[in-house]
């Protein structure tokens, strides 16, 4: 029996070819795991209805963790219409498959690491090193949505002066969502050795759900007087982290906010093809590159798997295999350093299998 059992779920378009990637790795590394492959994504709501199928739930239910690939996500006027026929009208509604699964198993915890490596010719600015904590469960994710909107919610005071045709997304935003995790980027920052906290918001106009936000961030800062707590509005935010990126450590942020910013300050170090996740409960984590399934590279081995390869470095550090983390860390920094593999994203001609290569290469073995 080897020692982790870990669901292996490429998804769609990209998403096999960057996992492919991230087993050679893996394997190099010698973790001693089973990864055991599982069903998700579009091809699974135009064929069953479901984009995240039981089978696929009961696989995450019986494994330590999960790397995930990419998933394509369209709005569901369109995904009906790719239903086959026979299932059309049949009252199916598409969710994205990677929000379920975030929700479902409550990994409340979305970190996004985005670190300048030294010698990424994508770099837009030297010596950025972000991580972001977004909150991943509830505020406008929160799937509490209306069009129409039933007759009896104009009756609630207060709701009279919202025209009968709205369309309306709560966004949901609970004591408990907030602290936990606030909260863990505060013990993020205590055990890593950085310097300050940033809360991003919006609370000077979204007063009851960002004010809780905000309130529970001041709250919980006390708790840390070592660390500097700051807070800022999201749209100055944006403004600031493209001034003086230097000035954000670690930033922690509501579901939304929290992933616009992250595409933000993933394009500041690299882009797409270094922008990584890790989803976390208090039991269950998924790992996977912030990217989506570009469909059109699909099969060609062409993207860049550096953003799978370090999610997969942060499962070992979930998993607690630490050495292997760091030996993967030194790998991945190594090869960018050098500047000998690079893929076409990064102005190189390396396959996604080259690069993955080169980057096992340097773990030796
Ligand atoms: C992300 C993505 C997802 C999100 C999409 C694919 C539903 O943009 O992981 O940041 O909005 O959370
Ligand atoms: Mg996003």
């Amino acid at each position: 029996m080897a020692k982790y059992r870990i669901a292996w779920l490429p998804g769609d378009g990209i998403g096999k070819d960057v996992l492919d990637a991230t087993k050679i790795v893996l394997e190099r590394l010698k973790l001693d795991a089973e990864y055991i492959p599982g069903d998700i994504g579009w091809e699974f709501w135009c064929k069953e209805g479901d984009p995240l199928p039981e089978r696929t739930i009961q696989l995450v239910k019986n494994t330590d963790c999960a790397m995930f690939g990419a998933i394509t996500s369209k709005p569901s006027t369109v995904a009906d219409t790719e239903l086959l026929p026979e299932l059309r009208g049949k009252g199916y509604v598409y969710r994205s498959p990677i929000v379920r699964i975030r929700q479902e198993f409550d990994l409340y915890i979305c970190k996004r690491p985005c670190r300048a490596y030294q010698g990424n010719p994508l770099n837009y600015k030297e010596n950025i090193d972000i991580v972001v904590f977004r909150e991943n469960t509830e505020d406008l994710y929160a799937g509490v949505e209306f069009y129409p909107v039933p007759e009896e919610f104009f009756r609630i005071k207060g709701m009279e002066r919202v025209p009968k045709d709205a369309a309306i997304s709560l966004k949901v935003n609970t004591p408990k969502g907030c602290e936990r995790i606030i909260r863990a980027a505060f013990e993020f920052a205590r055990t890593n050795n950085r310097k300050k906290v940033t809360c991003v918001h919006k609370a000077n106009v979204v007063r009851a759900t960002d004010g809780l936000f905000l309130k529970i961030f001041n709250e919980i800062a006390k708790e840390y007087p070592g660390l500097e707590a700051d807070n800022a509005n999201v749209d100055s935010l944006c403004q600031w982290l493209l001034k003086r990126p230097f000035n954000y450590d670690v930033l922690v942020a509501p579901n939304l906010y929290g992933d616009i910013i992250s595409d933000l300050c993933a394009q500041m170090v690299g882009g797409l093809g270094f922008g990584a996740s890790a989803n976390i409960g208090d039991d269950y984590a998924l790992f996977e590159p912030t990217h989506g399934s570009a469909p059109k590279y699909a099969g060609m081995y062409k993207v860049n798997p550096i953003a799978t390869i370090i999610a997969a470095r942060m499962m070992l550090e979930w998993l607690g295999e630490e050495g292997l983390a760091q030996s993967l860390e030194k790998a991945v920094e190594s090869v960018i350093r050098e500047g000998k593999v690079r893929t076409y994203d990064m102005g190189g001609n390396a396959t996604t299998l080259e690069m993955a290569q080169a980057i096992a290469d340097k773990i030796g073995g």
